[in-house]
């Protein structure tokens, strides 16, 4: 039931700070004297209270058939589960496949070995894998064929692999060694927003996990886990104080849009320019700000507006980024903290988000451009909820 929305996708954008607390529910635990560290988030019988009967957290471990005729067991991974993980694959497709890398730099910084792949590529040429080698597929529905070909490519040759799922019963969280849950709850509209969201949090819990159980990987990120549980409260604030639709109506009909940004507003960028392409039909691009000088920049002109992302990090480089595409007369949007006067003072417009650790400014900042998406394709009339030619879930490769 769409409810008080026009479409599935505004209903499913405002529930975000709904599914966001079930993602974290439980598995934030910080009354534990070493620090926060992340829990089962099951309760004793392995459910959370939100009767959609798809947000569990389990894994298939050993107990798997005992615990769940499913062969999923509803116990997320405790502590130790990943001492013997040398390297991560990700493998995703889409909008998961931005998630993906936004979980591979969460890894990478913590100096857990990352790598992400689009899965339509993995399944034909997949990279390298020993047993110590752990392959998590990125998959909202569970059921896109080229992840579960990457996964079963993966687990063939020896590695182990873990489905990063919405969906409790998922062909994915079936076959793979263990499943985690994102408890986004059912997403109707094509494009994905809440489940980047949950996708985005339970990967942010996940990469805290493996950081405290590899050796060297510096243990956990205290102040990430404690703004994770805050991060419902934020997302709220920037629905409600959102200037989206004002913003875009001072861009309309241009030639294309670009999105930048650089660490975990790249991924932010890429979804960005995605979830604007798929639902208004207008050209967009997401881009690392970096590369915008290895070619993109030839398209830059007075009719290209650029958003261009801040999370906290890295903000001279982008800034200097931000004047380049000034100085050929783009007009530039920037999704930036409310605190960061210099960005503000630079930008021709910006959507402000909530000062917070630059991975959690990373969610919000992704939740404004998909109201930038949305607000552009609702004045051009799209039929946002089935865009043309796109299904929700990709079962041919
Ligand atoms: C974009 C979108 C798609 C999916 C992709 C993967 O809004 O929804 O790009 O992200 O088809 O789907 P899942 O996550 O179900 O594997």
């Amino acid at each position: 039931e769409k409810g008080r929305y026009d479409h599935y996708m505004r209903k499913e954008i405002s529930e975000q700070p709904t599914a966001l607390a079930q993602t974290v529910e439980g598995r934030i635990d910080d009354t534990d004297d070493s620090g926060r560290q992340i829990d089962s988030g099951n309760d004793s019988d392995g459910n959370v209270a939100d009767g959609s009967g798809d947000i569990n957290a389990g894994s298939n471990g050993a107990n798997s058939e005992k615990n769940n005729p499913e062969g999923v067991s509803l116990e997320a991974c405790p502590p130790g589960t990943f001492t013997d993980v040398s390297a991560i694959q990700f493998v995703a497709c889409g909008t998961s496949y931005h998630a993906a890398l936004y979980g591979q730099q969460l890894l990478a910084r913590r100096g857990v070995a990352a790598q992400t792949f689009r899965a339509g590529e993995y399944a034909m040429a997949p990279a390298p894998v020993d047993d110590d080698t752990l392959v998590i597929g990125v998959t909202q529905s569970g059921e896109t064929a080229d992840t579960l070909e990457s996964l079963r490519r993966a687990a063939e040759r020896g590695a182990r692999t873990l489905a990063l799922t919405n969906v409790v019963g998922s062909t994915a969280a079936r076959e793979c060694d263990d499943a985690m849950f994102i408890r986004a709850g059912p997403e109707i509209g094509v494009a994905a927003t809440k489940t980047f969201s949950s996708q985005v949090a339970t990967l942010a819990l996940l990469a805290e996990r493996i950081a405290g159980d590899v050796a060297d990987a510096g243990g956990e990120d205290d102040q990430l886990l404690a703004e994770l549980s805050t991060l419902p409260d934020a997302v709220q604030r920037v629905l409600d104080e959102t200037r989206a639709m004002e913003v875009v109506d001072r861009y309309r009909g241009m030639d294309s849009y670009f999105f930048i940004g650089r660490g975990v507003a790249h991924p932010v960028a890429c979804e960005g320019a995605l979830k604007f392409k798929e639902i208004t039909y207008e050209h967009a691009e997401g881009f690392a700000a970096g590369q915008l000088k290895h070619g993109p920049l030839a398209l830059v002109t007075p009719n290209t507006p650029v958003f261009a992302v801040f999370t906290g990090r890295h903000t001279e480089k982008t800034l200097s980024n931000v004047r380049e595409v000034q100085a050929r007369g783009a007009p530039v949007i920037a999704v930036v903290s409310e605190t960061n006067h210099e960005v503000i003072d630079t930008a021709d417009a910006t959507l402000t988000i909530p000062d917070a650790h630059p991975d959690i400014a990373a969610v919000l900042a992704n939740v404004q451009l998909q109201l930038v998406a949305y607000h552009v394709a609702d004045h051009l009339d799209r039929p946002i909820d089935k865009p043309r030619n796109l299904a929700k879930s990709v079962t041919v490769e």
